[in-house]
């Protein structure tokens, strides 16, 4: 993929000497808070083989944020088709985060965010894309909200892949961003 660049981040394929810090941020449990599991060495590094080659054939997914001026891989911001069948049509597209917990509160997710969104409208051409949460993660919620993205209460769902043993982290909220609503917040 070309690397997406931003005022502090590059969005990037995923590297071979990522793969603690990917462990980490799928197996730290700030990190998985709202997450029904926890992935343990070789599960994480066999779905970073999946996203990296994803991104290699796609050139964009779920792509590693680096900070451009130590080199310092801090987690995943990415752009991906929304595949939950039965909640979301066809050719939906997502954003989605996780960040290591020492990069939290200095706005890098909402500056990666806003990339992704640019890459999305203005040259993958989508019409829109959408974003979810366990309805108590409110970090995550307060990112789609700095993007300027909007909830319509009655899109909430309860995810399907979530099992019944963890039924605090079923119910979902869903927001949205259109292309018209992107361009007329950036002034495009
Ligand atoms: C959700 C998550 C990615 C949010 O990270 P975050 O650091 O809070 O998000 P941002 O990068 O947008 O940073 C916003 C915070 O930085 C502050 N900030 C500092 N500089 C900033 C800037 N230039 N721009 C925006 N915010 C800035 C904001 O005030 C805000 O702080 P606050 O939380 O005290 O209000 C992170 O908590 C995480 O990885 N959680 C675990 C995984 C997870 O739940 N993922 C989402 C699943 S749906």
């Amino acid at each position: 993929m070309r690397p997406i660049e931003t005022s502090r981040l590059i969005l990037r394929n995923w590297e071979e000497r990522d793969r603690d810090l990917f462990h980490r941020i799928n197996s730290d449990e700030r990190v998985m808070e709202f997450f029904p599991f926890r992935r343990d060495r070789p599960t994480a590094d066999a779905l970073m083989d999946s996203m990296r080659e994803e991104i290699a054939r796609d050139g964009y997914g779920w792509t590693a944020a680096e900070i451009a001026a130590s080199g310092e891989c801090i987690g995943f911001i990415g752009l991906h088709a929304a595949e939950i069948s039965g909640i979301f049509p066809e050719g939906s597209f997502e954003i989605g985060w996780r960040l290591a917990p020492e990069y939290w509160g200095q706005g890098f997710v909402t500056e990666g965010a806003n990339a992704l969104l640019t890459f999305g409208f203005a040259e993958l051409g989508l019409a829109g894309i959408i974003s979810f949460a366990v309805h108590d993660n409110v970090r995550s919620i307060a990112v789609m909200e700095r993007l300027g993205m909007t909830r319509d209460t009655t899109d909430d769902f309860d995810h399907p892949g979530v099992p019944d043993t963890h039924p605090q982290l079923k119910r979902h909220v869903l927001y949205r961003i259109g292309r018209d609503d992107w361009r007329r917040i950036h002034r495009l």
